[in-house]
């Protein structure tokens, strides 16, 4: 039975390859050896536990306030070495992290087949997001099957030449793991959180991580939040904020003492969607974010310049917005007091997927090896 390798490494690409564990244990087809690099530690442990899965492998990587060199030689180094030892028949990479480009290049050279979950995502600008556009046009030339999550994303990749046999159009997991969590209804740990729901007040979600945005687009979406809280008392604004000490020293001090702003620890992801559900809107640089709200029929306002996800931004739910401060301000004043545009904005999409992208994926896989037929694309659908 063929041995399949999902690597993975932060808590975006663990709740995307969860679906994909869970589907490969299930199969009797293949044989599943989870191997985590532990780019990040406790906001992976804790999608880890979440959805049960133990790793068979940890690289164990993480170092604070790490640099890409280090994240992508430390990886590569590990892999090379677990390679040596314990040589899968394919390995899955996910997304457009170091981890998942340094796991390519790493199987790439001990010629294992390179299968790439959410492949074909592109926003346009090799600088933006960094280093993440860069990432996933690397992985792209080395994998031997591309699991589209979209008809765009497979479009890109035909554009660039990649063999349209070697595409799959699978919809994107991560609404496979949205779907089986969030109706869940998982208590919060913190019971500032469990009286906001109690008490049904409107709340303005946050979160913000990326690196092009650490400093000074950082600090003003910091001052942002605070004069949003101070003018929209019956606010309030949740920041669940990301572990590295870079967005903690930028977003955090403007909002000190501000009484309806509730900062967290980064939120267990049960918690998160039960969060995403609750919000009246969104406010996010995340890649995964942009995908799930929509799903839940949430305004999104991104604080980028651009995105590789347009499907949402064409259905309209989601709106960029950049980073400028009194843009920001701006955006969330105009959402919380206009109620057509709100409206507007809150139709529940499904572009990115209908809750069957592992078993797509699976699929796809075993039709690559041999194993089983090719198998029908996902197709969005105009509305959920
Ligand atoms: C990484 C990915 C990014 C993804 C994001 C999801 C790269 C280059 N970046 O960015 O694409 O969108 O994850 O969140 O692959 N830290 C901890 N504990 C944790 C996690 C992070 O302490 O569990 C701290 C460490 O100081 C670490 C820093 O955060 O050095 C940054 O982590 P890193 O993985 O380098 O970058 P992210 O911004 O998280
Ligand atoms: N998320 C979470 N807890 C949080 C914030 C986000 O579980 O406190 C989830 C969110 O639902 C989404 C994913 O983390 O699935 C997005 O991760 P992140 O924003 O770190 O990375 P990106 O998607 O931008 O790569």
């Amino acid at each position: 039975m063929p041995t399949v390798m999902p690597i993975f490494g932060t808590r975006p690409e663990a709740i995307k390859m969860a679906p994909i564990v869970a589907a490969l244990q299930e199969s009797d087809l293949f044989d599943c050896v989870v191997t985590v690099t532990g780019q990040h530690r406790e906001m992976l442990d804790q999608v880890n536990d979440l959805f049960g899965i133990v790793p068979d492998h940890d690289l164990n990587i993480l170092q604070q306030r790490q640099s890409l060199s280090a994240i992508m030689t430390r990886t590569i180094d590990g892999l090379d070495k677990l390679f040596t030892d314990n040589k899968p028949d394919a390995v899955i990479v996910q997304g457009d992290t170091t981890t998942s480009t340094a796991g390519a290049i790493a199987a790439f050279y001990h010629g294992i087949p390179v299968v790439h979950v959410e492949a074909g995502l592109r926003s346009g600008d090799l600088f933006s997001p960094f280093p993440e556009e860069a990432n996933r046009k690397l992985t792209s030339q080395l994998a031997s099957l591309h699991l589209a999550p979209t008809s765009v994303s497979k479009a890109n990749l035909l554009a660039e030449g990649v063999n349209p046999k070697d595409v799959v159009v699978t919809g994107n997991t991560v609404i496979d793991a949205l779907l089986t969590t969030v109706g869940k209804q998982i208590p919060f740990t913190d019971p500032r959180l469990e009286g906001l729901a109690e008490a049904g007040q409107q709340i303005l979600l946050v979160t913000t991580h990326r690196r092009e945005n650490q400093g000074g687009a950082m600090r003003g979406m910091g001052r942002a939040l605070a004069r949003i809280a101070d003018s929209e008392p019956n606010l309030v604004i949740v920041l669940p904020v990301h572990k590295n000490p870079a967005v903690r020293e930028a977003v955090l001090p403007a909002l000190e003492g501000k009484t309806n702003v509730i900062v967290t620890e980064p939120l267990p992801y049960g918690e998160f969607t039960r969060m995403l559900s609750l919000a009246h809107v969104v406010l996010t640089d995340s890649g995964g974010v942009q995908e799930e709200a929509p799903s839940l029929g949430k305004p999104v306002l991104v604080m980028r310049e651009n995105t590789e996800r347009p499907e949402a931004v064409h259905a309209g739910t989601v709106a960029l917005i950049g980073t400028d401060e009194d843009r920001i301000v701006k955006e969330v004043d105009r959402l919380l007091h206009d109620r057509a545009f709100y409206d507007s904005m809150a139709q529940a999409v499904n572009p990115y997927g209908d809750g069957l992208a592992a078993t797509r994926t699976v699929a796809a896989l075993a039709s690559i090896l041999g194993l089983g037929e090719r198998i029908e694309e996902f197709a969005a659908p105009h509305s959920a």
